[in-house]
């Protein structure tokens, strides 16, 4: 969609983070949305459940990955409600932004892979393919998203809001 073209598109990201490297991300992917005209409401994991995905639309996942290839503890009871409640949420489309390191090369970017497999699980739908950053590469995670977001909605987002 260019500027002027129509209305924007309105994203939810969620953020799940140990460091807050996560959250520093989603607040510039927020920002360079905003920039476009399209709108983003960030919300941490945090006391978060399946209901959040109930009212369906567009969400972003925002995450990195702890443990062994486990999703942050703030995302641990949004992910296992889930898993148990099994909603359908074939309502949802969603992209992920998945943090992680390279040298965990067994687990790399797992949480978001791990998030990715559950919600097509659930009938959600993904738009285009996850951005994974690699905190090992030497690029800044807040760049590199700040940077795919715009494009993504744009070629996989503002076509399905038109149609
Ligand atoms: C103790 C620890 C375990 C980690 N485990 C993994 C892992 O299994 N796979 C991975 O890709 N990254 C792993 N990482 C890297 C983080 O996901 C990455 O640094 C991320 O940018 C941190 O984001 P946050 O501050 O939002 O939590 C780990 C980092 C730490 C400190």
């Amino acid at each position: 969609m260019r500027t002027g073209d129509s209305v924007g598109v309105d994203i939810t990201i969620l953020v799940g983070t140990m460091t807050g490297t996560a959250e520093m991300v989603a607040q510039e992917v927020q920002q360079a949305l905003e920039s476009a005209r399209h709108h983003a409401t960030i919300q941490v994991m945090d006391n978060l459940d399946a209901s959040v995905f109930a009212p369906g639309g567009t969400f972003l996942i925002c995450t990195s990955t702890y443990g062994n290839g486990d999703v942050p503890d703030n995302a641990q009871a949004l992910f296992s409600s889930l898993e148990t409640e099994r909603p359908d949420i074939s309502n949802v489309t969603y992209g992920v932004i998945a943090l992680g390191d390279t040298t965990y090369k067994d687990t790399f970017c797992q949480g978001g892979k791990r998030f990715d497999k559950l919600l097509t699980e659930l009938g959600a739908k993904r738009a285009g393919e996850m951005l994974m950053h690699d905190a090992s590469s030497g690029t800044l995670p807040e760049e590199l998203a700040a940077q795919w977001v715009v494009p993504w909605v744009e070629r996989h987002l503002a076509p399905l809001e038109q149609a």
